[in-house]
């Protein structure tokens, strides 16, 4: 399985990068707006920034909602570095335009799925990820890790090559459920990387190890 951590923060990305597990980058324009980038200039060179830190996939998204929008602000971003990854909402208009990018070779991440009518629908058109949103569908009393289930299910039915890309992993079980469930990425805050070290018996151990170490070597 492939972790991406999804942030836009120049200084968890490299953290990550330096653990040594990090397969990728997804961001999102809240994400960006968190980081007070702001104006088409400075969101380019901030892809571009994340791009040279990160040897992996990184997913940046389009703001336009029509089709002809889509595909300018597309071509663009993927210009920007060959480990652009398109991030393309689930609408009409990202759908086609989600078919296009796929013919030119161009990757796309098909985001905001929340059924899998959707995430079979960005497949069909060509995805290279689908991302359903674990997190925001428990937010709203749904169960986000069974639509993680039938989207791996269809996907493999079929053998569709598009990845299924657990996005809105809020914590370490999130995490693990989607491994169980063969989901081919989760992208998560550097917390939730970072929480799968943890274990109070790890560290108790290791307490003891380092004493019993000291009392036979002072
Ligand atoms: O990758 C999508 C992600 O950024 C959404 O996460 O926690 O805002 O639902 P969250």
């Amino acid at each position: 399985m492939k972790f991406f951590i999804d942030t836009a923060n120049l200084k968890d990305i490299q953290e990550a990068v330096e653990l040594g597990v990090l397969d990728g980058v997804t961001t999102n324009p809240s994400l960006m707006a968190k980081e007070g980038i702001r104006g088409t200039d400075a969101v380019m060179s901030h892809y571009k920034q994340i791009c040279e830190i990160v040897d992996g996939d990184v997913s940046a998204e389009v703001i336009a909602t029509d089709y002809d929008g889509i595909i300018r602000e597309g071509e663009a971003l993927a210009e920007l570095h060959p480990n652009i990854v398109v991030k393309v909402p689930m609408i009409r208009d990202g759908v086609k335009a989600i078919k296009y990018f796929s013919e030119k070779g161009i990757k796309t991440n098909c985001t905001l799925i929340f059924t899998a009518g959707q995430a079979l629908l960005a497949a069909k058109a060509g995805a290279t990820y689908v991302s359903p949103f674990v997190g925001r569908l428990d937010d709203i009393g749904a169960d986000g890790l069974q639509l993680i289930q039938q989207i791996v299910d269809i996907f493999s039915n079929y053998g569709y090559p598009t990845q299924v890309l657990a996005a809105s992993v809020r914590h370490v079980p999130h995490l693990i459920q989607c491994a169980e469930l063969g989901a081919d990425v989760v992208t998560c805050p550097l917390n939730v990387i970072t929480g799968l070290l943890n274990h109070p018996l790890t560290e108790k151990g290791l307490a003891t190890f380092l004493a019993d170490h000291a009392k036979v070597n002072a």
